[in-house]
C-alpha cells in the first residue's frame, strides 16, 4: 500500500525509539561497546516523523548524524537509557527498541586512567537492566493506563524463530523485528535489511532484503494495522 501524498497515519502519536550502541565505561578513556550503526533506529524515526508522529529519539552510540526533526536525547550507558525511556513511559503512545543494549557493564568505572601492572587483568562485569523487559513489565502494571505498543528487536545467529518468540514473550511485545546478523545484507552497520516479523500469533511477515529505509516503512505499516485492531 503506497503512501498517500499529505496522510499522516500517525499523527498525533507520540513515539519513542532507541537507537544506536550503548557505552559502558571501564575508565575515563575506555569502554566496551558493539557494531550497531544506529541506522535502523534512525530509519524508523526519520519514517515515524513523516508519518506525522511526534518523535523522541533516544540515541547511544551511533557512526552518523541523527535525523531532523525529532526530538533527540543522547545517552552513553544502558543505565542511562534505561532511565530516559522509563521516564517517558507515561507520555508515550509507542516505543521502539531498536538500541543494541549491552548486556553487561563492568562492576567498577575507575576514576582515573588504569595502568598496567600484571600479565593478565580480569575485568568483572554485571548484568545491566533490560529495558525492553522492564518496559513489559511496566505494562503490565499499568491496570487503566494508556499502554504503549511496543517493538522490540532481536538479534540472532542461530534459531531465529524460536529465540525471536521467546523474546517477544518475555518482554511482552506486541511485534518483535528479528535479525540474523550474520546473513550478507542484514544486521550491524549494513544500508540494507533482512527482517522477520513476529506477532504473539508467531510469523507475520518476512520483509526481504530492502534498504532500512524500506523495512522502516513496512514496519510501520504493520504497527499501525495491529494498533488499528488493538483498538476495535
Ligand atoms: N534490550 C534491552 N535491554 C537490554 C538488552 C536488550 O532493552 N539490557 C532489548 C534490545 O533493545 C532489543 C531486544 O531487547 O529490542 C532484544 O535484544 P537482544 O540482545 O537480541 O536480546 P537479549 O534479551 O539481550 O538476549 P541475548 O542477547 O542473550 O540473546
Ligand atoms: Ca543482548
Amino acid at each position: 500500500v503506497k503512501m498517500l501524498i499529505g496522510e499522516k497515519p500517525l499523527a498525533g502519536k507520540r513515539v519513542l525509539v532507541t537507537a544506536g550502541g550503548t557505552v559502558e565505561r571501564i575508565d575515563p578513556v575506555r569502554y566496551i561497546t558493539n557494531d550497531s550503526s544506529g541506522k535502523m533506529g534512525f530509519a524508523i524515526a526519520e519514517s515515524a516523523r513523516d508519518r506525522g508522529a511526534e518523535v523522541t529519539l533516544i540515541c547511544g552510540r551511533t557512526d552518523a548524524a541523527p535525523p531532523n526533526g525529532v526530538r533527540v536525547v543522547k545517552v552513553d550507558s544502558a543505565m542511562e537509557m534505561h532511565d530516559a525511556v522509563m521516564k517517558r513511559l507515561p507520555n508515550t503512545d509507542v516505543v521502539v527498541k531498536a538500541a543494541a543494549v549491552a548486556d553487561y557493564r563492568p562492576l567498577h568505572r575507575a576514576a582515573h586512567k588504569m595502568k598496567k601492572s600484571n600479565e593478565s587483568l580480569t575485568l568483572e562485569l554485571v548484568r545491566n537492566p533490560d529495558i525492553l523487559q522492564a518496559i513489559g513489565e511496566w505494562k503490565s502494571e499499568a491496570a487503566g493506563r494508556d499502554k504503549p505498543y511496543v517493538i522490540g528487536f532481536a538479534a540472532e545467529t542461530t534459531d531465529l524463530e524460536k529465540n525471536a518468540i521467546d523474546k517477544l514473550i518475555r518482554k511482552k511485545c506486541d511485534l518483535i523485528v528479528a535479525n540474523d546478523v550474520t546473513e550478507s545484507g542484514a544486521g550491524f552497520g549494513t544500508e540494507t535489511n533482512i527482517v522477520n516479523v513476529y506477532g504473539a500469533l508467531g510469523l507475520i511477515e518476512r520483509i526481504p532484503q530492502m534498504t532500512k529505509r524500506a523495512v522502516a516503512e513496512r514496519l510501520w505499516e504493520l504497527a499501525q494495522s495491529g494498533m488499528n485492531a488493538a483498538k476495535s
